[in-house]
């Protein structure tokens, strides 16, 4: 089947009410933490991406059962010694980072020897910045060059560790958290600020944790061993999914959108803030709290006065997945934009500050760059009439939708490659532009 798309006119206006999908970061822990619950889960509304199934898949092959109903997927666990790890097993984390990390604190205690792997971008990513804080609970981990495939052999001594988490990774905080469950005494967390799904959900299903929180960073003391109960939980609408139909909307003419339904914890929305600054009028409505976490409906109007933006780097954590996108408003938008310290972009599933400024260079924005620094020279009249190819990205989700988007605002002949990348965190995508009325062979 053809893999490839074309978009040739800009999207004519819009007023629509929509869903995105739901929030993989929390899918996934609600996934991971359920297979290790005593007693039945039961997800509603679980993203069914390519990220979650694998994470579906890695839990069944550590001997936890689920089954998929209408509404809901119901996992039973055995508690946080319950999988079984004594054959020699090999997991597949396919695109996921998320997966991928997580499961390796939910691994120390493991008496066989488990592999992991991944696809071709996750094998190009660090491990050392979760193998290095993991060994330190007493684990034994093969890597060669500090990526994928790597073996963990767990431990049945394991001890509590003090950890500085640096990056603002929430993957490495909440790996070390699930290491931390299993693991008699008090680990201490002090981690950068990141999205805080974890501490929210060990919140409400009352493991023992202690958060204090301080201007750039939190202390996370967690008491271990702990078992929890099976929980239900319903998971919302993902920002970063949202954060497309966003631009989407912005950048188009005199259109409106609500997408109803997301979760808007603080952790998160930093797309909202950084727009705002940009002048546009982002506003949250209908806030609700669905444990701890917050939930809104987000209305978004066109704009055509945005603005250029020295975008503040405490920001740059809670838009970490967005920046391509915030890109595309900082290209038409009048004035200069600066974003620092973007080294973490390079990290994911492709180096997407490098993807970004291919990508500026293709069409014709002016910008620089230094080291992680990249300066934007926003046209507010950028009006395409080329033929643009997008491929060799890596098979970046991110990188395919946020090309949709820019062809669907800019104009020109766009031809976009590996179109099957959406199913790594929204298969519905393409569904969704379609019916706002975006024109797609
Ligand atoms: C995620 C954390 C972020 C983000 C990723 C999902 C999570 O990664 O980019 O898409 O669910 O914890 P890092 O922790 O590497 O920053």
């Amino acid at each position: 089947m053809k893999n490839n798309i074309e978009i040739k006119q800009i999207i004519k206006p819009f007023q629509k009410n929509i869903e995105v999908s739901a929030d993989k970061s929390i899918s996934i822990r609600s996934v991971l933490l359920a297979s290790q619950a005593i007693g039945k889960s039961r997800i509603y509304n679980l993203l069914e991406s390519e990220d979650v199934i694998n994470s579906l898949k890695a839990i069944k092959k550590l001997g936890i059962n689920f089954k998929k109903f209408k509404k809901f997927y119901e996992i039973n666990g055995f508690g946080i010694n319950g999988y079984d790890t004594n054959k020699n097993i090999t997991i597949n984390a396919g695109n996921s980072g998320t997966l991928a990390r997580l499961i390796l604190g939910l691994l120390v205690n493991s008496k066989g020897e488990i592999k992991l792997i991944g696809d071709e971008s996750l094998s190009k990513r660090d491990f050392l910045r979760i193998t290095d804080p993991l060994q330190k609970f007493g684990v034994n981990i093969i890597t060669k060059k500090n990526c994928l495939p790597l073996k963990i052999i767990g431990s049945e001594f394991l001890r509590p560790i003090k950890y500085t988490e640096k990056l603002g990774s929430a993957q490495c905080k909440s790996a070390v958290m699930l290491a931390a469950i299993k693991t008699p005494g008090k680990t201490i967390i002090e981690a950068k600020k990141s999205r805080d799904h974890t501490e929210l959900l060990f919140k409400y299903l009352k493991i023992p944790i202690k958060i204090s929180k301080k201007k750039n960073y939190d202390t996370i003391e967690i008491k271990g061993p702990s078992n929890f109960k099976g929980f239900e939980y319903n998971i919302p609408g993902d920002i970063s999914s949202s954060s497309f139909f966003i631009v989407l909307t912005l950048l188009a003419k005199n259109s409106k959108i609500k997408i109803r339904n997301v979760n808007v914890n603080n952790s998160r929305t930093g797309i909202i803030k950084i727009l705002n600054k940009m002048n546009s009028k982002i506003s949250l409505r209908n806030k609700k709290n669905y444990r701890g976490e917050l939930l809104a409906d987000i209305v978004v109007e066109s704009k055509n006065n945005l603005r250029g933006i020295n975008c503040p780097e405490y920001l740059n954590s809670s838009a970490i997945d967005e920046f391509l996108v915030i890109f595309l408003v900082a290209a038409r938008a009048k004035g200069v934009s600066t974003f620092r310290n973007l080294s973490e972009l390079n990290k994911k599933e492709s180096p997407r500050l490098e993807m970004a400024i291919k990508f500026l260079d293709m069409i014709g924005i002016k910008f620089k760059r230094e080291r992680d620094t990249i300066k934007i020279y926003g046209n507010p009249r950028l009006n395409l009439k080329g033929k643009y190819t997008i491929n060799n990205f890596r098979k970046d989700h991110r990188v395919f939708m946020m090309s949709c988007i820019a062809a669907l605002s800019f104009g020109g002949k766009w031809r976009i490659h590996d179109k099957n990348s959406i199913n790594t965190s929204f298969p519905n995508f393409l569904k969704l532009l379609r019916y706002l009325g975006a024109k797609i062979d």
